[in-house]
């Protein structure tokens, strides 16, 4: 098993990584002193595939556990779901000392933290990944939320995990394309900080995609060593976190232009880091050689690197960036890269600049 810890005073924890870890979510929340209630939130996916791994473990460690499913989806992100849980918690009395075990991907992981961070005015939760993508990103640092109709992750907060349980044998059920998906945000970890994990995964792709099990252990530990360092330097996103937002800014508004249908979010912030890369290039300097490293490496993991995007897009895209988070004062903030594993936040990007590698999206 490999450690990452979170370094956050009080606040601190631990992102535990190996083979078969479930069976242990019983003995490891023991370790926590929490209360013997609590409510293990999952999906109807997830739930029917590891709810019963769960659930055993638990109580063979002498916890209470209520499991709380909800449709599998991004769609089902929502204050609906929310309002169940909390009326499930409730109804099975949940107190301060409590917990919620997050039993999913990123979508369980986002929505029952929020509902731990706010039920009672916050209570203790465990965040237990089931996809790449929320074991290498969402489940580590705390953003927790939902999607309200106007856009996504609208309604949020910050509330840390006390423990992140990453069971690597759960990613063999996953399906392909959300494996794929997940990989995305390792490659950005290269990009934004991490050079010599580039060229490993450069190298290492065709291993990568055949889940190797000790390439992936190496792979999701580099990546929440990555982001457990950013986070504990800037868990509020005050200034550096920004940087794991490279090619999110383009990402979540092609996301949003194809109305959550037609992407997956790792598909759209492929097509979002390679946009990102021509802008670096055009305004950074990036040599034109990382960029065709950086689009080739997204393509050699099966992700997509082009978009046809039409004037009439061009424009939409840039109106969905226009309602983005991270707009500050209407100007549009960008994450830049030098070269690869070297990035800067808060680059302003003029709007002609940006259509242009819009439109190079095409190529
Ligand atoms: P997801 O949670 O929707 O999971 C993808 C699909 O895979 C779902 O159908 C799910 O039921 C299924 N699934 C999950 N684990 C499985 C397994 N082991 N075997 C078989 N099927 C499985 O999607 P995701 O990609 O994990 O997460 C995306 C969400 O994460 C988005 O809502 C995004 O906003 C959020 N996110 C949050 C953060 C953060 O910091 N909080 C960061 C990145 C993304
Ligand atoms: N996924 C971006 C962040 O956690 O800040």
């Amino acid at each position: 098993m490999r450690t990452v810890k979170v370094p956050l005073g009080k606040r601190s924890y631990l992102i535990k990584i190996g083979e078969g870890l479930l069976a242990q979510l019983g003995p490891e929340c023991g370790q926590l002193g929490l209360g013997r209630r609590c409510a293990v939130i999952t999906d109807s996916q997830v739930g029917r595939r590891y709810a019963a791994a769960a659930l055993k473990s638990l109580k063979a460690a002498g916890f209470d556990p209520l499991v709380v499913t909800f449709p599998a989806g991004e769609a089902q992100k929502n204050l609906r779901n929310v309002q169940a849980c909390y009326d499930q918690l409730a109804k099975h009395r949940l107190e301060r000392k409590s917990f919620v075990v997050a039993l999913g991907g990123g979508v369980v992981g986002d929505l029952a933290g929020f509902v731990a961070s706010t039920y009672l005015r916050g209570i203790p939760f465990v965040q237990v990944p089931t996809t790449l993508l929320a074991q290498v990103d969402s489940s580590v640092g705390g953003k927790v939320g939902v999607n309200l109709k106007a856009g996504k992750n609208l309604v949020g907060a910050f509330h840390q995990p006390r423990l992140v349980l990453c069971d690597l044998a759960t990613l063999d059920s996953l399906p392909r394309r959300e494996y794929r998906a997940g990989l995305a945000e390792v490659i950005k970890y290269g990009i934004i900080w991490d050079a010599h994990l580039f060229r490993g995964l450069e190298m290492q792709m065709h291993r990568l995609l055949r889940r190797d099990p000790a390439l992936l252990a190496l792979v999701v530990a580099r990546s929440c060593e990555i982001k457990a360092s950013v986070v504990g330097q800037d868990e509020t996103e005050s200034g550096l976190r920004a940087i794991l937002n490279f090619g999110h800014t383009i990402g979540h508004a092609i996301e949003a232009v194809s109305r959550y249908g037609r992407f997956l979010h790792g598909e759209a912030i492929s097509i979002g880091q390679v946009a990102a890369a021509r802008l670096s290039e055009e305004l950074m300097g990036l040599s034109t050689q990382h960029v065709t490293r950086i689009r080739s490496l997204f393509h050699a993991a099966g992700l997509p690197v082009r978009l046809n995007a039409s004037p009439a897009l061009q424009r939409r895209l840039l109106d969905a960036m226009r309602l983005d988070k991270k707009v500050s004062g209407g100007v549009i903030q960008f994450v830049l890269a030098r070269k690869i594993g070297s990035v800067e936040h808060g680059c302003q990007v003029p709007a002609a600049a940006l259509k242009r590698a819009l439109s190079e999206l095409n190529r």
